[in-house]
């Protein structure tokens, strides 16, 4: 049997190239490692094809100096041999687009400035073919997202609350609103297939997050089965209280990672992703998995915690948790609702 995994796709990555507005003569670096999903790098290459795009695919040498299972974690230091690798840089640099099929992408990393500030776009793609299918962005995804980051710019509180407890305000001066919506269409512009989502950086935050059973603790991809309360003061979690086993876990995690930044909570959002699917960490093999359904579910409420870059905090101990049934709101006016997202108007 001959296979057909890559141009199955084809149509799949064409679709997503055109999204990002990939045209004719456009300098399309396809950036691979050498685990990467070899049927991505061929589809990606025969779509930009497709598209007359000047294709160029690269693939740097693998590894990580995290000593931890990396891949497609959202939380690694990326593919590190770009990094003293100058050559490499300027042909990322040069491009107008990056399709970035690495396994851990480079979302906390120094070399993602370097080519951004170039303005070369970039979009990361490491879900399996089903999770991007189903979650291919649609062209009103961008508007959504930036509509609700425009509320975060324009408000002064964030406010999260949920019937298990949760009782969060988060100060969202220079909060640094931002937004994934799976489209990286303009020059200097990262982005994540799949993802729908708004997330601001606050700068301080206090109350309470009463993570529920069925919650979601990424990297480690499980469901929480028994709740677990985090005390937040200026934004730091003084305290892991709770009952059962993933307070332990979460204890343990911190104690392990002998590093204060961690105990700071990081991003924080909701998901717009309407074809996420919750249950599918459930049914994929871990390491296949970034987690992005999670992530972005319309209805979430995202935070995590560690890294920090606009408060000069760039730890590796990143948790992102995904939480269904919270209420969000900015300055009063409710964007999530008990776990259900209220569009806002465009
Ligand atoms: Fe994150």
């Amino acid at each position: 049997m001959p296979n057909f995994a890559a141009a199955d796709l084809v149509e799949l990555f064409r679709q997503e190239l055109e999204l990002c507005k990939v045209t004719e003569g456009e300098k399309l670096v396809i950036l691979a490692e050498p685990s990467s999903r070899s049927e991505y790098v061929e589809a990606a290459f025969a779509a930009g094809l497709a598209l007359k795009a000047n294709v160029i695919q690269a693939v740097l040498p693998g590894g990580s100096p995290v000593p931890l299972p990396s891949s497609r974690t959202g939380s690694g230091a990326g593919l590190t041999s770009l990094d003293n690798n100058p050559l490499a840089l300027s042909l990322l640099q040069g491009a107008d687009m990056v399709l970035d099929l690495t396994n851990e992408g480079f979302i906390h990393t120094e070399s993602l400035g370097k080519i951004l500030q170039a303005q070369t776009r970039m979009l990361f793609v490491a879900d399996p073919p089903e999770v991007l299918a189903r979650n291919l962005p649609k062209p009103e995804d961008k508007a959504r997202v930036q509509a609700g980051a425009a509320l975060l710019r324009a408000g002064k509180e964030l406010h999260v609350t949920s019937a298990h407890g949760t009782d969060l305000v988060a100060d969202l001066t220079e909060a640094h609103p931002g937004f994934q919506c799976g489209i990286a269409d303009d020059p200097g512009r990262w982005d994540h297939w799949p993802s729908t989502m708004v997330l601001g950086w606050p700068k301080t935050s206090s109350g309470q997050i009463v993570i529920a059973p069925g919650d979601i603790l990424l990297p480690f991809k499980t469901y929480v089965r028994d709740a677990v309360t985090l005390t937040i003061e200026d934004g730091y979690i003084r305290e892991v209280t709770g009952a059962g086993a993933d307070v332990r876990m979460l204890e343990m995690f911190f104690e392990d990672a002998d590093d204060e930044e961690a105990r700071f909570l990081s991003h924080m959002g909701w998901g717009l992703m309407k074809n996420a699917d919750w249950f599918s960490m459930a049914l994929y093999d871990r390491e296949s998995l970034m987690g992005m359904d999670a992530r972005g579910l319309a209805g979430n409420f995202l935070f995590s915690t560690g890294p920090h870059p606009f408060m000069n905090r760039h730890t590796y101990n990143h948790l992102d948790i995904p939480m269904r049934g919270c209420t969000v709101a900015v300055d009063g006016r409710k964007v999530v609702d008990n776990g259900v997202l209220l569009e806002l108007d465009l």
